[in-house]
């Protein structure tokens, strides 16, 4: 899936969600750490526009799933060093995005939906959507590249080291073999 800054040569998607990305309060996601490597900003346009092509190609509502994947992780602690008494940031957390989330935009049943049940799997919270379900699959999905990308763009640096270094050794050898037949016959000129 495509991520990063492909987002904004995408007219039609820009057109969907550039009110949200305008505000201050959406924008402050970007000072707070997602997946180690990513921010909450990064991490929550990837997942509002990877879910908005699938919706899309699914002929369903992609507009509401472009929003609320904007919003879907709207609050501002971080939730590896913030606890609640009142139960696992998997279960507070979709509530306190809502709330955030309804200060900013009207949201219509699906984007709520969108926002509350977006950690189906690790909650009890089944979608009543299409669209809240292709948000949560993509938000695991984005989750786990995230994660992970760096240790890929380390591995692929190494092999691309690999494969460069195994080249130049083959190359030394042909040299070599070469000299060696070449002082070989100079030898035998010699003899
Ligand atoms: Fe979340
Ligand atoms: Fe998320």
């Amino acid at each position: 899936m495509k991520t990063d800054q492909s987002w904004r040569k995408d007219p039609e998607y820009v057109a969907i969600v550039e009110d949200l990305l305008a505000k201050p309060e959406v924008k402050a996601l970007a000072n707070y750490t997602q997946h180690h490597h990513s921010n909450r900003l990064q991490h929550s346009i990837a997942v509002s526009y990877d879910s908005y092509r699938v919706a899309k190609k699914l002929n369903l509502d992609y507009e509401s799933t472009a929003r609320a994947g904007i919003l879907h992780d709207l609050f501002y602690y971080d939730w590896r060093t913030t606890k609640f008494d009142l139960g696992t940031h998997a279960f507070i957390h979709p509530r306190v995005a809502l709330r955030n989330a309804e200060k900013l935009t009207d949201l219509n049943d699906k984007e709520q939906d969108i926002i509350l049940k977006h950690m189906f799997g690790s909650t009890l919270a089944v979608p009543k959507y299409w669209e809240s379900l292709i948000v949560s699959l993509v938000d695991d999905y984005e989750a786990e590249h995230e994660f992970f990308r760096p240790m890929r763009k380390k591995l692929r640096h190494q092999k691309r080291n690999l494969q460069r270094r195994y080249q130049a050794s083959r190359r030394q050898t042909r040299h070599q073999m070469r000299g060696e037949r070449v002082n070989g016959t100079v030898i035998n000129n010699h003899q």
